[in-house]
């Protein structure tokens, strides 16, 4: 065999940061090389994305590994040997042609992305390059601005509060270490208002804080805010405000409507998009994600007739990654930004794919962890090696996160003066001419 060729695969179970089992695989190539994907694992996860297969006996809640382990081993594995682990796309069909459903139902999405990365990081192993480079090229230097959980919620924190995500992007600095430390000091006065006000401190499945004694989901808002002026900054000018929404989660598929229980307040979608234009005329919001459910078509479009000027529309549970259903989202002009998750769709491949197709549509990718991880930092790679500008994380604690933040940190620093970091121009180099900021 050629060293590159693939000569054994091994999957093993590791454990994500909720304690949830996950895959862990390792390529082999004949030359000696190896290469090792992690697995990471939603919780709010979409109606139409690619499909974990969990074991659903009694162990670990249902969410045993064994299954997925046993079709690495003893299915995906074997017929990757021989294989260039340089011709990713090659590998790829072949996973996906193995597993021959539409949502990897068969093998797994978890199976299959596992021997994906693993493939791509022997590849990239064997070139004695870092994953970026390999997977980008010479060109690739766009360093992604953070979008960062402060306070957690949604099914992250039992839904204490409905909004899932309140977070920060920093968008007054010119490089990446300097944007992430302002959001480092934004998380610590957070930390430092839940104390002062006599709320216990403890923090949700990504890091953020969990949201103790809140009235109501802008009490969220209200408390970002503050946080982002005691750690001495300009809110919508140093820091802006980013939420997911997450409503798929409080979409009554049958009514119709979006039910904020904090409030105990059913809207239809027409005054759930008020809502949130309110939110959008009052706090220096520049990016929504999800703000209308997986299923409401029509209030994305008019979500985004109404604010798609002004600010980022980012659709996560309603594109799932996947190239078809992101295509009916610019044919129906919902959303001008796709968040892209690598396990919503299952290869490296089918993502460098749904990347490409959002930026040439005019779209801003946003690539996302999930709110199970390890310490795996893929994802900063993939966004540096397609350019795709922006990166969210979870929070700026616990180290499945900072794995990340910190990666980040040392690929700007190793790029030096070649590193392209694009803070605000991030939105007004795209559609979104009328950028919310103050
Ligand atoms: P999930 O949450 O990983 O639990 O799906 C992340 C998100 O909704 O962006
Ligand atoms: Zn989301």
């Amino acid at each position: 065999m050629k060293p590159y060729a693939i000569e054994a695969v091994h999957a093993r179970r590791i454990y994500d940061s909720r304690a949830n089992p996950t895959i862990e695989v390792e390529v082999v190539l004949a030359g000696g090389t190896t290469g090792r994907g992690m697995v990471p694992s939603g919780a709010s996860t979409g109606k139409f994305e690619a499909l974990e297969l969990p074991d659903g006996d009694s162990h670990f809640g249902g969410k045993g590994v064994a299954q997925a382990l046993h079709n690495v081993n003893e299915v995906l594995g074997p017929a990757m040997i021989g294989l260039d682990a340089r011709d990713q796309r090659q590998i790829d069909a072949r996973l996906i042609s193995l597993d021959g459903t539409p949502n990897k139902s068969k093998l797994g999405a978890n199976a299959i992305l596992g021997c994906s990365l693993a493939a791509c990081y022997a590849a990239a192993n064997y070139e004695h390059q870092p994953l970026y480079r390999y997977l980008g090229g010479a060109m690739a230097n766009t360093i992604p601005v953070p979008m960062v959980q402060i306070i957690g919620g949604g099914a992250h924190a039992a839904n204490a509060i409905d909004i899932q995500d309140f977070l920060v992007i920093p968008i007054s600095t010119k490089s990446f270490a300097e944007g992430y430390a302002m959001v480092a000091e934004t998380y610590l006065a957070a930390k430092k208002l839940f104390q002062e006000s006599g709320r216990p401190v403890s923090i949700a499945d990504e890091g953020g804080f969990w949201p103790t004694a809140f009235k109501s989901n802008e009490d969220g808002l209200r408390l970002l805010t503050e946080s982002i002026e005691q750690a001495g900054y300009c809110p919508g000018k140093d820091l802006g405000i980013a939420l997911d929404i997450a409503s798929s989660e409080f979409f009554n598929e049958k009514t119709g409507t979006y039910t904020l229980s904090l409030e105990d307040r059913e809207y239809t979608p027409a005054q759930f998009i008020d809502l949130l234009c309110d939110w959008v005329a009052r706090y220096p919001i520049v990016s929504i994600e999800d703000g209308t459910g997986e299923l409401d078509w029509d209030g994305c479009r008019l979500l985004t007739e109404r604010l798609g000027r002004r600010i980022q529309i980012v659709g996560d549970d309603l594109f799932t990654t996947n190239i078809e259903r992101i295509r009916r989202g610019v044919s129906e002009k919902c959303c001008n930004a796709v968040l892209i998750k690598m396990n919503q769709i299952g290869t490296i491949t089918e993502t460098m794919e749904a990347i490409s197709y959002t930026k040439s549509h005019g779209y801003l990718p946003v690539i996302s962890a999930r709110s199970g991880e390890t310490e795996d930092a893929t994802i900063v790679h993939l966004a540096i090696a397609s350019g795709a500008g922006q990166l969210k994380v979870g929070s700026a604690a616990r180290s499945e996160r900072t794995a990340k933040w910190n990666e980040a940190i040392r690929i700007e620093e190793a790029l030096g003066a070649s590193a392209y970091y694009p803070s605000q121009k991030i939105f007004l180099d795209s559609c979104i001419s009328k950028f919310n900021i103050r």
